[in-house]
């Protein structure tokens, strides 16, 4: 029996449950019922007084559209993500993998947006005064007049806030926060709960706009996920490939502006560098193409990004063959498997197959499967593709290549970047390269072993 006003909070999806189970009911993970003693029980409302109640002033929807101010913090690629800016008030959650480079990422956003003149804090609660100083000094980024404080006193954070005015406050982690109203521990969803709520009330109330960091825990997930990615006005991620030195900065909410938005940075010894071009940067310009590879012309947000697929089909040594897929969905490549084996007659069902985007970039776009295609193709009839050829198209079920949005913003960038053709199901007319027009799969698959391009 559960202590009085104890609760089991699910530390996977937040659900509360009055018994200890091994399996949450809610979202049937296992072991992640941990026992929180609750100030009130969950679901009942604060006591209130009884007072009279205003009517509503409904609007119409005609009315001017204002559009909300910005902070801009001097750094694009970030500005990008967010819609143009930070929106006073707002409230951000920055969720990636630990040593993604959150930390070092936020660190540049406020040195930046303070040498522009915005009041900027940073609050650490995982990381000495000395080691967030040494960080800047090595990043050139000392002279900003950024507030430095260490604290995981939520209480204390909160007065502070209250005190002194800023435009900016970074909270580096939620995870590390703990609030005095719980008894669960710093971490648990009791605590990023609260500590998130009484954050973003803070940050509407005085105007503040708060970055919440957010470690993604290994399922792929923020911790506490559900609880605060509804509290707050845009979550961000940030990602990378382990080896690469690309992090991708990516929208997953904004009510503030667009999500489909990405920042490209490059982590060197100062720090990230942005990327303003990332095509030139993904792609490997120099020397032959070899079999196997073929590059994409993908738009990622608003932006034109090349980058190379890279397969390689070998004999299996064992009875089952390997999948193995990185930067791209292993169920498109099952897809995409099925279509050549099913409508092309070129079947790879008993060879592991190996597909990789090159740069440690992911690709979701479904313009993407022609190239993977087009690659695995390459690899499995030993044919390099074309040095100057780029490829794009989406393919269904019936082996039909169908074309996609924004060919042309496509094909221009391809041309900026020197590639002479496409292998696409798009208009030749007016286009800035040559295109080999591609309809079905069958025939593009047919061109490749031959060396058809014409
Ligand atoms: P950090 O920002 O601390 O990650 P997070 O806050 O997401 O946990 O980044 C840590 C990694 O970044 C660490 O592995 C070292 C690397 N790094 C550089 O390569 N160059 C730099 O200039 C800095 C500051 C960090
Ligand atoms: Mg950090």
């Amino acid at each position: 029996m559960a202590r009085d006003g104890a609760v089991y909070v699910c530390q996977t999806c937040g659900a509360v449950q009055s018994k200890w189970a091994g399996q949450c009911p809610a979202c049937s993970a296992w072991n992640s019922l941990v026992e929180e003693v609750q100030s009130r029980p969950p679901g009942a409302l604060a006591p209130t007084k009884a007072t009279k109640s205003r009517g509503l002033s409904f609007q119409g929807l005609e009315d001017e559209v204002v559009a909300p101010p910005r902070i801009a913090t001097g750094i694009d690629e970030f500005d990008r993500v967010c819609g143009g800016g930070i929106v006073p008030g707002s409230a951000i959650l920055l969720g990636g993998d630990p040593g993604v480079g959150k930390s070092t990422l936020l660190l540049q956003v406020v040195a930046s947006a303070a040498r522009l003149g915005a009041s900027c804090a940073y609050i650490s609660g995982e990381e000495a005064i000395e080691q967030v100083r040494g960080r800047a000094q090595r990043m050139g980024l000392a002279d900003a007049p950024v507030r430095l404080a260490t604290e995981t006193s939520l209480r204390d954070i909160l007065d502070s806030l209250k005190r002194e005015r800023f435009d900016l406050v970074i909270i580096d982690s939620i995870q590390t926060m703990w609030s005095d109203a719980h008894e669960a521990a710093p971490g648990s969803v009791t605590q990023v709960r609260a500590a998130a709520g009484e954050l973003v009330r803070l940050a509407k109330k005085q105007g503040v706009a708060v970055i919440l960091v957010g470690h993604v825990t290994k399922e792929g997930t923020i911790a506490g996920p559900r609880v605060i990615e509804h509290m707050v006005d845009a979550v961000l991620s940030f990602e990378g490939e382990r080896g690469y030195p690309f992090r991708v900065l990516r929208g997953a909410k904004n009510r503030f502006g667009a999500t489909d938005e990405i920042g490209v940075f490059e982590m060197g010894d100062s720090g990230l560098a942005e990327v303003r071009n990332p095509s030139a940067l993904f792609l490997d310009t120099k020397g032959e193409r070899a079999a196997g590879a073929a590059v994409f012309a993908g738009i990622e947000g608003s932006r034109p990004v090349l980058v190379e697929f890279q397969a390689l089909v070998a004999p299996s040594a064992y009875g089952t063959p390997r999948r193995a897929v990185v930067g791209w969905d292993s169920g498109r490549l099952a897809m995409v498997l099925a279509v050549l084996e099913a409508r092309c007659g070129l079947g790879l069902g008993n060879r592991d197959v190996y597909l990789n985007v090159a740069g440690g970039l992911r690709i979701t776009e479904p313009a993407a499967d022609l190239a993977a295609a087009a690659a695995l193709a390459s690899s499995a009839l030993d044919v390099a593709l074309p040095q100057d050829c780029v490829v794009f198209g989406e393919i269904s079920l019936s082996g039909d290549v169908r074309p996609v949005g924004r060919s042309e913003t496509r094909l221009k960038e391809a041309a900026k970047l020197g590639f002479r053709r496409a292998f696409a199901p798009a208009d030749p007319d007016g286009a800035p390269l040559r295109i080999t027009n591609v309809t079905r799969l069958g025939d593009a698959i047919r061109r490749i072993g031959e060396g058809d391009w014409d």
